[in-house]
Protein backbone atom coordinates (compact mmCIF):
# COMPACT_ATOMS: atom_id res chain seq x y z
CA UNK A 1 0.00 0.00 0.00
CA UNK A 2 1.37 3.43 -0.80
CA UNK A 3 2.17 6.05 2.05
CA UNK A 4 -0.95 7.93 0.34
CA UNK A 5 -3.57 5.72 0.56
CA UNK A 6 -2.22 4.29 4.33
CA UNK A 7 -2.72 8.16 5.54
CA UNK A 8 -6.00 8.69 3.41
CA UNK A 9 -7.03 5.14 5.41
CA UNK A 10 -5.55 6.16 8.78
CA UNK A 11 -7.27 9.72 8.13
CA UNK A 12 -11.02 7.92 7.40
CA UNK A 13 -10.52 5.24 10.45
CA UNK A 14 -9.76 8.95 12.74
CA UNK A 15 -13.14 10.32 11.46
CA UNK A 16 -14.90 6.95 12.02
CA UNK A 17 -13.04 7.25 15.96
CA UNK A 18 -14.49 10.46 16.33
CA UNK A 19 -18.01 10.38 15.30
CA UNK A 20 -18.46 7.40 17.49
CA UNK A 21 -16.88 8.93 20.73
CA UNK A 22 -19.41 11.72 19.83
CA UNK A 23 -22.32 9.65 19.85
CA UNK A 24 -21.09 7.85 23.13
CA UNK A 25 -20.41 11.24 24.82
CA UNK A 26 -24.48 12.13 23.77
CA UNK A 27 -25.20 8.42 25.26
CA UNK A 28 -23.23 9.31 28.44
CA UNK A 29 -24.54 12.70 28.84
CA UNK A 30 -28.00 10.36 28.43
CA UNK A 31 -27.11 8.66 31.21
CA UNK A 32 -25.93 11.99 33.36
CA UNK A 33 -29.79 12.91 33.52
CA UNK A 34 -31.36 9.56 33.08
CA UNK A 35 -31.25 10.15 37.44
CA UNK A 36 -33.65 13.19 37.25
CA UNK A 37 -35.70 12.05 34.32
CA UNK A 38 -36.67 9.27 36.43
CA UNK A 39 -37.67 11.05 39.26
CA UNK A 40 -39.60 13.50 36.97
CA UNK A 41 -41.34 9.84 36.12
CA UNK A 42 -42.21 9.00 39.09
CA UNK A 43 -44.09 12.51 39.90
CA UNK A 44 -45.79 12.14 36.26
CA UNK A 45 -46.93 8.71 37.43
CA UNK A 46 -47.70 9.71 40.76
CA UNK A 47 -50.12 12.27 39.36
CA UNK A 48 -51.51 9.79 37.03
CA UNK A 49 -52.36 7.26 39.74
CA UNK A 50 -54.08 9.74 42.07
CA UNK A 51 -56.07 11.85 39.76
CA UNK A 52 -57.36 7.94 38.26
CA UNK A 53 -57.92 7.23 42.22
CA UNK A 54 -60.50 10.46 42.26
CA UNK A 55 -61.57 9.75 39.04
CA UNK A 56 -62.66 6.34 40.22
CA UNK A 57 -64.47 7.70 43.24
CA UNK A 58 -66.18 10.17 42.29
CA UNK A 59 -69.36 9.94 40.69
CA UNK A 60 -69.90 13.30 39.32
CA UNK A 61 -68.84 14.61 35.77
CA UNK A 62 -67.37 17.50 36.78
CA UNK A 63 -64.45 16.28 39.42
CA UNK A 64 -64.13 13.33 36.37
CA UNK A 65 -63.57 15.31 33.48
CA UNK A 66 -61.13 17.43 35.54
CA UNK A 67 -59.45 14.04 36.63
CA UNK A 68 -59.27 12.67 32.98
CA UNK A 69 -57.92 16.34 31.86
CA UNK A 70 -55.08 15.82 34.49
CA UNK A 71 -54.28 12.45 33.66
CA UNK A 72 -54.08 13.49 30.00
CA UNK A 73 -51.89 16.71 30.99
CA UNK A 74 -49.14 14.30 32.86
CA UNK A 75 -49.41 11.80 29.84
CA UNK A 76 -48.42 14.73 27.22
CA UNK A 77 -45.56 15.50 29.70
CA UNK A 78 -44.42 12.46 30.37
CA UNK A 79 -44.60 11.85 26.06
CA UNK A 80 -42.60 14.91 25.72
CA UNK A 81 -39.69 13.78 27.32
CA UNK A 82 -39.79 10.51 26.35
CA UNK A 83 -39.94 12.09 22.53
CA UNK A 84 -37.13 14.37 23.05
CA UNK A 85 -34.68 12.07 25.09
CA UNK A 86 -35.58 9.32 21.39
CA UNK A 87 -34.67 12.02 18.72
CA UNK A 88 -31.63 13.07 20.88
CA UNK A 89 -30.10 10.01 21.28
CA UNK A 90 -31.17 9.13 17.30
CA UNK A 91 -30.24 11.39 15.39
CA UNK A 92 -26.61 10.27 14.02
CA UNK A 93 -27.01 12.54 10.46
CA UNK A 94 -24.48 15.08 10.08
CA UNK A 95 -27.33 17.12 7.82
CA UNK A 96 -27.31 21.08 8.65
CA UNK A 97 -30.53 22.45 7.66
CA UNK A 98 -31.78 25.96 8.90
CA UNK A 99 -33.29 25.70 12.49
CA UNK A 100 -34.89 28.15 14.86
CA UNK A 101 -32.68 28.37 17.99
CA UNK A 102 -36.13 28.93 20.40
CA UNK A 103 -36.63 25.56 19.19
CA UNK A 104 -34.03 24.04 19.42
CA UNK A 105 -33.39 25.29 23.04
CA UNK A 106 -36.71 24.32 24.54
CA UNK A 107 -36.01 20.61 23.38
CA UNK A 108 -33.27 20.99 25.20
CA UNK A 109 -34.51 22.24 28.41
CA UNK A 110 -37.22 19.23 27.97
CA UNK A 111 -33.91 16.87 28.77
CA UNK A 112 -32.51 19.51 31.73
CA UNK A 113 -35.03 20.89 33.25
CA UNK A 114 -35.25 18.54 36.12
CA UNK A 115 -31.97 18.05 36.96
CA UNK A 116 -31.44 21.94 37.03
CA UNK A 117 -34.58 21.97 39.13
CA UNK A 118 -33.07 19.42 41.67
CA UNK A 119 -29.91 21.47 42.09
CA UNK A 120 -32.47 24.82 43.01
CA UNK A 121 -30.96 26.26 39.66
CA UNK A 122 -32.86 29.40 38.67
CA UNK A 123 -32.95 30.41 35.03
CA UNK A 124 -33.11 33.65 33.44
CA UNK A 125 -34.05 33.67 29.96
CA UNK A 126 -33.18 36.06 27.01
CA UNK A 127 -34.36 34.67 24.19
CA UNK A 128 -35.01 36.64 20.70
CA UNK A 129 -37.45 35.02 19.11
CA UNK A 130 -37.49 33.96 14.99
CA UNK A 131 -33.79 33.52 15.14
CA UNK A 132 -32.68 30.85 12.70
CA UNK A 133 -29.16 29.26 12.13
CA UNK A 134 -27.84 26.59 9.39
CA UNK A 135 -27.14 23.79 11.62
CA UNK A 136 -27.31 19.79 12.85
CA UNK A 137 -29.97 20.53 15.16
CA UNK A 138 -28.91 17.53 17.44
CA UNK A 139 -24.91 17.91 17.51
CA UNK A 140 -26.19 21.45 18.51
CA UNK A 141 -28.19 19.90 21.21
CA UNK A 142 -25.53 18.08 22.30
CA UNK A 143 -23.35 20.97 23.10
CA UNK A 144 -25.90 22.74 24.87
CA UNK A 145 -26.74 19.48 27.39
CA UNK A 146 -22.85 19.73 27.61
CA UNK A 147 -22.59 23.41 28.86
CA UNK A 148 -25.33 23.54 30.61
CA UNK A 149 -24.30 20.27 32.84
CA UNK A 150 -20.71 22.21 33.00
CA UNK A 151 -22.44 25.02 34.21
CA UNK A 152 -25.02 23.10 37.07
CA UNK A 153 -21.30 21.92 37.98
CA UNK A 154 -20.05 24.98 38.55
CA UNK A 155 -22.43 26.28 40.73
CA UNK A 156 -23.37 25.30 44.14
CA UNK A 157 -26.74 26.52 45.73
CA UNK A 158 -28.21 29.74 44.29
CA UNK A 159 -27.06 28.97 40.85
CA UNK A 160 -28.40 30.93 38.24
CA UNK A 161 -28.38 29.72 34.54
CA UNK A 162 -28.32 32.71 32.07
CA UNK A 163 -29.70 31.63 28.65
CA UNK A 164 -29.45 33.94 25.86
CA UNK A 165 -30.51 33.94 22.02
CA UNK A 166 -29.58 36.97 19.71
CA UNK A 167 -29.35 37.35 15.99
CA UNK A 168 -25.68 39.72 16.18
CA UNK A 169 -26.82 40.38 11.69
CA UNK A 170 -23.59 42.43 12.39
CA UNK A 171 -21.50 40.11 12.66
CA UNK A 172 -23.35 37.58 10.58
CA UNK A 173 -23.72 34.89 13.40
CA UNK A 174 -27.15 33.35 15.06
CA UNK A 175 -25.82 33.26 18.77
CA UNK A 176 -27.07 31.47 21.47
CA UNK A 177 -25.28 31.64 25.08
CA UNK A 178 -25.01 29.76 28.39
CA UNK A 179 -23.66 31.96 31.40
CA UNK A 180 -23.50 30.35 35.06
CA UNK A 181 -22.90 31.94 38.40
CA UNK A 182 -20.55 29.35 39.25
CA UNK A 183 -16.94 29.20 40.29
CA UNK A 184 -15.32 30.71 37.31
CA UNK A 185 -12.30 29.27 35.34
CA UNK A 186 -8.88 31.52 36.22
CA UNK A 187 -6.95 32.83 33.35
CA UNK A 188 -4.46 30.29 32.55
CA UNK A 189 -6.79 27.44 32.68
CA UNK A 190 -8.49 29.26 29.67
CA UNK A 191 -6.48 28.02 27.14
CA UNK A 192 -6.36 24.34 28.08
CA UNK A 193 -10.23 23.71 28.90
CA UNK A 194 -11.25 22.89 24.72
CA UNK A 195 -8.23 19.97 25.11
CA UNK A 196 -9.31 16.50 24.86
CA UNK A 197 -9.33 14.74 28.38
CA UNK A 198 -8.37 18.21 30.45
CA UNK A 199 -10.56 18.17 33.26
CA UNK A 200 -10.53 19.33 37.27
CA UNK A 201 -13.37 17.15 38.05
CA UNK A 202 -13.42 13.99 39.49
CA UNK A 203 -15.88 11.32 38.40
CA UNK A 204 -19.12 11.11 40.75
CA UNK A 205 -20.09 8.31 43.01
CA UNK A 206 -21.70 6.45 39.40
CA UNK A 207 -18.39 7.33 37.86
CA UNK A 208 -19.59 9.47 35.44
CA UNK A 209 -18.41 12.97 34.11
CA UNK A 210 -14.72 14.24 34.76
CA UNK A 211 -13.29 12.52 31.55
CA UNK A 212 -12.70 16.26 29.77
CA UNK A 213 -13.84 15.47 26.60
CA UNK A 214 -16.95 17.42 27.10
CA UNK A 215 -15.47 21.03 25.63
CA UNK A 216 -13.27 19.00 23.30
CA UNK A 217 -16.39 17.96 21.42
CA UNK A 218 -17.94 21.05 21.40
CA UNK A 219 -15.45 22.81 19.90
CA UNK A 220 -15.01 19.91 17.20
CA UNK A 221 -18.80 20.56 16.65
CA UNK A 222 -18.43 24.41 16.20
CA UNK A 223 -15.69 24.07 13.58
CA UNK A 224 -17.63 21.46 11.86
CA UNK A 225 -20.57 23.99 11.58
CA UNK A 226 -17.65 26.86 10.49
CA UNK A 227 -18.84 28.75 13.96
CA UNK A 228 -17.13 29.97 16.72
CA UNK A 229 -17.40 29.40 20.48
CA UNK A 230 -16.02 31.71 23.12
CA UNK A 231 -15.92 31.58 26.74
CA UNK A 232 -15.89 34.89 29.57
CA UNK A 233 -15.04 34.15 32.84
CA UNK A 234 -14.37 35.68 36.03
CA UNK A 235 -13.14 33.55 39.09
CA UNK A 236 -15.92 33.24 41.24
CA UNK A 237 -17.85 35.37 39.37
CA UNK A 238 -19.08 32.88 36.86
CA UNK A 239 -18.82 31.60 32.86
CA UNK A 240 -20.75 32.53 29.69
CA UNK A 241 -20.00 30.30 26.87
CA UNK A 242 -21.34 32.31 23.41
CA UNK A 243 -21.89 29.85 20.44
CA UNK A 244 -21.62 31.81 17.20
CA UNK A 245 -23.34 29.62 14.60
CA UNK A 246 -23.73 30.83 10.67
CA UNK A 247 -27.26 32.97 9.97
CA UNK A 248 -30.07 31.13 8.03
CA UNK A 249 -32.92 33.11 6.91
CA UNK A 250 -36.10 31.60 8.03
CA UNK A 251 -37.93 29.68 5.84
CA UNK A 252 -40.37 31.57 3.35
CA UNK A 253 -43.56 30.98 4.29
CA UNK A 254 -43.21 29.44 7.57
CA UNK A 255 -44.43 31.10 10.36
CA UNK A 256 -42.81 31.95 13.51
CA UNK A 257 -45.25 30.65 16.53
CA UNK A 258 -41.54 30.71 18.71
CA UNK A 259 -42.87 33.92 20.29
CA UNK A 260 -46.38 32.61 21.09
N1 LIG B 1 -19.15 26.58 33.32
C1 LIG B 1 -17.94 26.26 33.81
N2 LIG B 1 -17.48 26.82 34.97
C2 LIG B 1 -16.28 26.51 35.47
N3 LIG B 1 -15.41 25.65 34.88
C3 LIG B 1 -15.80 25.07 33.74
C4 LIG B 1 -17.07 25.32 33.13
N4 LIG B 1 -17.16 24.62 32.00
C5 LIG B 1 -16.00 23.94 31.89
N5 LIG B 1 -15.18 24.19 32.93
C6 LIG B 1 -13.81 23.66 33.12
O1 LIG B 1 -13.37 23.05 31.92
C7 LIG B 1 -13.01 21.69 32.15
C8 LIG B 1 -13.29 20.87 30.91
O2 LIG B 1 -14.69 20.75 30.67
P1 LIG B 1 -15.25 19.52 29.85
O3 LIG B 1 -16.72 19.65 29.75
O4 LIG B 1 -14.47 19.37 28.60
O5 LIG B 1 -14.87 18.27 30.75
P2 LIG B 1 -15.51 17.81 32.14
O6 LIG B 1 -16.81 18.50 32.37
O7 LIG B 1 -14.46 17.98 33.18
O8 LIG B 1 -15.74 16.27 31.88
P3 LIG B 1 -16.93 15.64 30.97
O9 LIG B 1 -17.63 16.76 30.27
O10 LIG B 1 -16.25 14.72 30.03
O11 LIG B 1 -17.80 14.98 31.96
C9 LIG B 1 -13.80 21.30 33.38
O12 LIG B 1 -13.21 20.21 34.06
C10 LIG B 1 -13.77 22.59 34.19
O13 LIG B 1 -12.54 22.73 34.86
MG1 LIG C 1 -18.33 18.58 30.87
Amino acid sequence: MSDQARIQELESQLEQLESQLMQSQKMGSVGSLASSITHEFNNILTTVINYAKMGLRHKEEATRNKSFERILAAGQRASKITTGMLAYARNTSDRQEPFELNRLLSDVMVLVQKDLQMHRIGIDEDLQAGVWAKVNSSQIQQILVNLIVNARQAMGEKGRLKLTIRDNKEEGWAEISVGDNGCGIPQDQLQKIFDAFYTTKKADARGQGGSGIGLSLCRKIIEAHQGRIRVESEVGKGTTFTLKLPRAESPAGLIDTSAA
